[in-house]
């Protein structure tokens, strides 16, 4: 895959604030993917695309989300969810992204998940604590993180994701409790 055509594309398609963001995100995954013996490779691609959907109107996600075969569960839920699903759909279309792998990375990458691979985990860790991320209690999150295990990395974040959403009176994808629950459970029976 061509990665400067699909920074060309992102760029087109995101505002310049975003466009950056996806870059820290993809250089925050690289990163950690090496720390964890997970495939830069597939870490680059994933956090290229992660936010490829992010901007496109409600009407057009909608659309392109029907497609999904979880449409029923999604449609449920916050807009503002859809274009992790849709992002990698258009992955898979346009830039024939086949690894299973990376296409659930990009699909969960907003809500986490039970049972997510090491890839999973790794997006969803880079995309919360990437440098330019600026929300309240941030500094004390990437300090509790570092030099942990993935998956007390993983479950610091979900923890962390839960308690912001909860503060807002914010509905949860049930997804999000399974990785919660998963987490905290294998805490548990250390
Ligand atoms: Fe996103
Ligand atoms: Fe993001």
């Amino acid at each position: 895959m061509d990665l400067q055509q699909v920074r060309n594309d992102l760029k087109q398609r995101l505002p310049q604030e975003r466009y950056e963001h996806v870059l820290r995100v993809t250089a925050t995954a690289v990163e950690l993917a090496k720390e964890v013996g997970v495939s830069v490779e597939k870490a680059e691609i994933a956090g290229l695309f992660h936010d490829y959907a992010k901007f496109m109107d409600k009407e057009e996600l909608h659309d392109l989300l029907k497609q999904d075969q979880e449409y029923d569960l999604y449609s449920q839920y916050h807009a503002e969810l859809w274009h992790a699903p849709v992002g990698a759909l258009l992955a898979k279309e346009r830039y024939v992204v086949e690894d299973e792998d990376v296409l659930q990375a990009i699909r969960f990458h907003t809500t986490g998940r039970a049972g997510m691979s090491p890839l999973e985990k790794v997006i969803y860790i880079a995309d919360l604590i990437e440098p330019g991320r600026k929300f309240p209690g941030i500094e004390d999150l990437r300090k509790r993180i570092n030099g942990q295990s993935l998956e007390d990395q993983m479950t610091e974040c979900i923890q962390h994701t839960l308690k912001f959403l909860v503060h807002q009176y914010a509905v949860i994808f049930p997804y999000s409790f399974d990785c919660y629950n998963e987490h905290v459970r294998r805490r548990k029976e250390q």
